[in-house]
């Protein structure tokens, strides 16, 4: 039991009977909460099996009731709150990124197909093509119509909830991991001052707004002036892309170009794709003929999707990468990143329809290579300067009150920043073992680039990093 206790709530401090009795306490209201979600689950027609709400109801009614307890007992709101998300952010990124992969796994493979179809049979004429494929124990043979077929068949396969459902997941993370956290995760740490209520309602404008700036685009640009649109679309990236670096924290600008493009996809296959493929399956229905202009935007739309994926996946590991988004210039990093993305995305898609453009593949590798010259430069410059500072020594005393101060505020086993509740990350500077083992990171995230502290809330000074930066050139002796 006292094992049980330590688990759900560590500190001795709270007794496994009181929370027990409390439990108890909170069972009546939980039930009759339970209840109303049983019958409210009815709306769901997928739901309507009643074992299947009956057993949601009680994961609810659990849920409700432990979490009451906990708070009869002492837990705060805030740690509650603070437990709760952390772990909702884990579950959300978790079903974002395998409805991510869903979806692109799907337009990857049906694009592949498409180009891969074996269309020159004479015995299969009344074909478009077919495919002959071997995966996972068995062989498949895929045939893709000339036109709909005599009779639809009972079920037929859409592939569309991937997408919605990783717009979903996305936003939600959006909500979780910087809506809640606006003023630390979103604002600039110097420059442009917005609040954090501003900073939100731009941030939901433009995830709408751009949508219909590119669909109005789209819509006015002939078919066979697609070079036009690249270009036009292309200015527009770079734009939207310094302006939020302007506006926005380094890391949140990056997050809301991906959250845009994003959502320009999503959008894509809700609002054009998906209407071109109901009217081909209608069409079939009725024996009409289908309306061509739509599918020949869907096409359109779905080949743009196709180019958005290699930026937008840079863009969501990017937060891996504190020397792309953290750099002064961390606009145009981006652009040329995704530029070296859509061109490799464009020779594949040449190479898969049999032209083999040879310097693609060389000149985006050579683009990544200097970008990544280019963007080290002042880490190049520091070794030289390095000379010149190091003829004082630093002492550890001195950065671990840097640290302490600036950093350790939040990074601590228990932080005493108001609204923070458990160390962000898991990255704690308490004692000097944890400094050195994090040392790289703080680097990182203090020295090569000011992300940390966010927005500079504890308000580090610049000959304070200078400092942290010429005792780990040192050495970072601890004892200095
Ligand atoms: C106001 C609170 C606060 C202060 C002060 C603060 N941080 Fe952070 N730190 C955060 C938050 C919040 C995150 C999590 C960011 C995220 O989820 O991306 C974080 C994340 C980090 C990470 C992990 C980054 C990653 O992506 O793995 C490091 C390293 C870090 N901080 C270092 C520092 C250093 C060094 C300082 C002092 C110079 C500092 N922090 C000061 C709040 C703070």
């Amino acid at each position: 039991m006292n094992f049980f206790l330590e688990l759900i709530a560590p500190l001795e401090n709270y007794d496994f009977s009181n929370f027990l009795h409390n439990f108890v306490l909170a069972l009546p209201a939980s039930v009759l909460a339970g209840i109303i979600i049983f019958f409210l689950l009815l709306a769901f027609k997928k739901l309507h099996s009643r074992e299947y709400r009956l057993y949601i109801s009680i994961a609810f009614i659990l849920v409700i009731a432990v979490t009451s307890s906990l708070y009869n007992i002492g837990v705060k709101t805030g740690t509650l709150f603070a437990v709760y998300t952390e772990w909702l952010h884990l579950i959300v990124r978790w079903t974002h990124i395998i409805f991510g992969v869903a979806w692109i796994g799907t337009s990857f493979y049906f694009n592949w197909l498409d180009s891969r179809l074996e269309r020159d049979d004479p015995d299969f004429k009344h074909l478009d093509g077919y495919l002959w494929s071997v995966h996972s124990g068995g062989f498949y043979r895929i045939e893709k119509l000339k036109g709909p077929p005599e009779k639809l068949p009972k079920t037929l396969h859409w592939f569309k909830w991937e997408a919605y459902a990783t717009w979903i997941s996305g936003f939600v993370l959006l909500i979780l991991v910087y809506y809640f956290n606006a003023s630390s995760m979103m604002l600039k740490n110097d420059g442009f001052a917005l609040t954090p209520s501003l900073a939100i309602i731009i941030s939901i404008s433009l995830l709408i707004g751009s949508w219909f700036v590119y669909d109005f685009i789209c819509k006015n640009i002939e078919d066979n002036k697609q070079e036009l649109l690249v270009s036009i679309g292309f200015v527009l990236f770079v734009l939207l892309s310094y302006f939020l670096t302007e506006i926005y924290g380094s890391r949140a600008a990056y997050i809301h170009v991906g959250a845009i493009i994003g959502t320009i996809m999503a959008a894509n296959v809700f609002r054009v794709i998906i209407p071109a493929q109901k009217n081909l399956v209608s069409s079939a229905e009725n024996k009409q003929a289908p309306n061509l202009q739509l599918s020949i935007d869907a096409k359109n739309r779905s080949i743009h999707n196709n180019y958005f994926t290699l930026p937008v996946l840079f863009i969501m590991i990017s937060s891996h990468f504190s020397f792309t988004y953290g750099a002064v210039n961390n606009w145009l990093i981006l652009v040329v990143l995704s530029l070296a993305g859509i061109l490799t995305r464009h020779y594949f898609n040449l190479r898969n329809k049999k032209q083999y453009k040879v310097w693609i593949l060389p000149s985006a590798a050579l683009i990544m290579f200097f970008l990544m010259i280019f963007s080290s430069l002042t880490i190049f410059d520091s070794d030289k300067k390095q000379m010149s500072s190091s003829l004082q020594v630093v002492s550890f005393n001195e950065v671990q009150n840097i640290i302490k101060y600036r950093c350790g505020t939040c990074h601590a086993k228990n932080p005493t920043f108001e609204g923070i509740e458990v160390a962000p990350k898991g990255v704690i500077y308490d004692t000097a073992n944890d400094i050195i083992k994090n040392i790289k990171l703080i680097k990182a995230q203090a020295v090569d680039s000011e992300i940390m502290p966010p927005n500079n809330l504890t308000g580090i000074t610049n000959q304070e990093r200078e400092t942290i930066r010429i005792w780990i050139e040192q050495g970072a002796n601890i004892n200095n």
